[in-house]
């Protein structure tokens, strides 16, 4: 099983997703270590629930040394032994040292259907677009921020009495299903990096979209 650190800086539902989908014998991640970057994240007190080990890696200590952070950080998950790192809800930018670091062996969550809505407020965003269709995007993550190559994808109808919360509730719950599906993805094997994409070897038995 490879062993992954999750990394968070609030509530935690989607580390919540990826620690119960860990629960199973055949599941080919474990979740390790979980680390946030704000000591007031309410995930680390549900994580801790689970019996899984914690840190706080408080990036306010570091000042503007975004390096000195991601040291204490990358030690931590070396500590840990960790091989893959998902963000789920990690709401700092990395530098390009530990984005290169990692490369391949790190996972982001996005709340949209990539490329389009990166950054903040997708939902609000989407809506104001009139989009028909919205979703997740669980990717590798490069050095630009919420892009990479797509690991997967799911999707949502965006319906008329939408408000930007009754969207995101509809979009989290598919959060909570597309994670643990593209972590066992790249845990397994199955999805590879080729050149900007993502090959998935299952094909149709293991797709990378989910509806
Ligand atoms: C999730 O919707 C996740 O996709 C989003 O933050 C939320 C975290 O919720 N991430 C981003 O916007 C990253 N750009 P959670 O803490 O309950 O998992």
């Amino acid at each position: 099983r490879r062993r992954v650190a999750v990394l968070i800086s609030g509530r935690g539902s989607n580390m919540v997703s990826l620690i119960e989908a860990a629960r199973a014998p055949d599941y080919p991640a474990e979740i390790v270590l979980v680390v946030s970057n704000r000591p007031d994240a309410a995930g680390l007190a549900r994580a801790e629930g689970y019996g899984i080990a914690t840190a706080v890696i408080d990036h306010k200590a570091y000042g503007r040394d975004r390096e000195a952070f991601e040291r204490a950080l990358d030690a931590r998950l070396a500590a840990a032994g960790a091989d893959l790192v998902a963000l789920a809800g990690f709401m700092r930018l990395l530098t390009p040292w530990f984005v290169e670091r990692w490369f391949g062996r790190l996972v982001n969550i996005h709340p949209a259907l990539l490329p389009a809505f990166k950054g903040l407020d997708t939902h609000e965003r989407a809506l104001a677009e009139g989009v028909k269709l919205h979703g997740a995007t669980v990717h590798f993550v490069s050095s630009e921020m919420d892009a990479g190559p797509i690991i997967a994808q799911g999707a949502v109808p965006v319906l008329d009495a939408d408000t930007p919360d009754s969207l995101g509730a509809r979009v989290l719950e598919l959060e909570h299903r597309l994670y643990p599906h593209a972590l066992d993805l790249v845990a397994s094997g199955r999805a590879r990096l080729a050149g900007r994409t993502v090959s998935v070897a299952d094909g149709p038995a293991a797709p990378g979209s989910l509806i």
